[in-house]
């Protein structure tokens, strides 16, 4: 893993999009894995401001988010895909028909998560996919646990991450649906490049844990020790253990 240091958040924000934009000039129609949380605000920001001056160009590339919540209509304000409608999608040149995300009210869960993996497939695996970190470590909704599944896949949340996902409801957990639907780790992992950003003094020991600690799936983020490729962005807190 290569660790990136950054002083604040606006650094952090910065760099990442750096990374977006030079790999969508190298690779026009590259395939981009996306997140959701507070992590990547400053990264969607920084890209609609660059889109906004024609810096980067978004109008071949493709997205699949990681994960969505089960139960919500995509125009949900608490959905996934209504946030990165408000923070990214608006704001760039993204083809409709090339922004891909999961279903959370598929009748069919298990056709839903086996249509989510045959498109990512289809549009040639992801080329970079961006990944926020859990304060326990999990990634997407992969939560820390004995065992974790490979595949895209429906998930119970837990409740320190119903907690940390309280604000897209108003501060309300008891709103937070209780699961959802997340590529796994193999899905992940599948990604030729991978940059997780983490920020906080929240996140230090789930990145001391990541970095230093044992492969387990009981920290899920630590599976990344395996992938070739990762780079991490860290500013100043969430580095603080390393
Ligand atoms: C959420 C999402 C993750 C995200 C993580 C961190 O629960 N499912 O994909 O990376 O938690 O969120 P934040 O960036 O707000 O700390």
């Amino acid at each position: 893993m290569r660790i990136h240091l950054h002083p604040d958040d606006h650094g952090l924000a910065h760099a990442l999009a750096d990374q977006v934009t030079a790999a969508l000039a190298a690779s026009p129609t590259l395939v981009l894995g996306l997140p959701t949380g507070r992590t990547p605000i400053g990264l969607y920001r920084e890209l609609a401001a660059r889109a906004a001056d024609g810096r980067v160009d978004f109008s071949r590339a493709s997205t699949f988010n990681i994960d969505e919540f089960v139960g919500l209509p995509s125009d949900h304000p608490g959905s996934y895909r209504r946030f990165m409608d408000e923070h990214l999608f608006r704001h760039v040149n993204l083809a409709p028909d090339r922004i891909h995300f999961l279903d959370g009210m598929a009748a069919d869960v298990e056709g839903e998560c086996e249509r989510y993996e045959a498109a990512i497939e289809a549009a040639g695996g992801l080329d970079l996919l961006i990944l926020g970190l859990g304060a326990n470590g999990h990634i997407g909704f992969n939560e820390p646990a004995a065992e974790l599944a490979g595949r895209t896949h429906r998930a119970r949340i837990h409740p320190g991450t119903i907690a940390s996902n309280a604000d897209l409801f108003g501060g309300d957990t008891s709103r937070v649906p209780p699961e959802a639907l997340t590529m796994g780790i193999a899905t992940l992992l599948k990604a030729r490049h991978i940059i997780l950003a983490a920020s906080g003094p929240g996140k230090a020991e789930a990145v001391r844990a990541m970095v230093r600690g044992p492969v387990t799936t009981m920290l899920p983020a630590s599976l990344l020790q395996l992938h070739r490729d990762v780079d991490l962005l860290l500013d100043r807190a969430a580095a603080a253990r390393l």
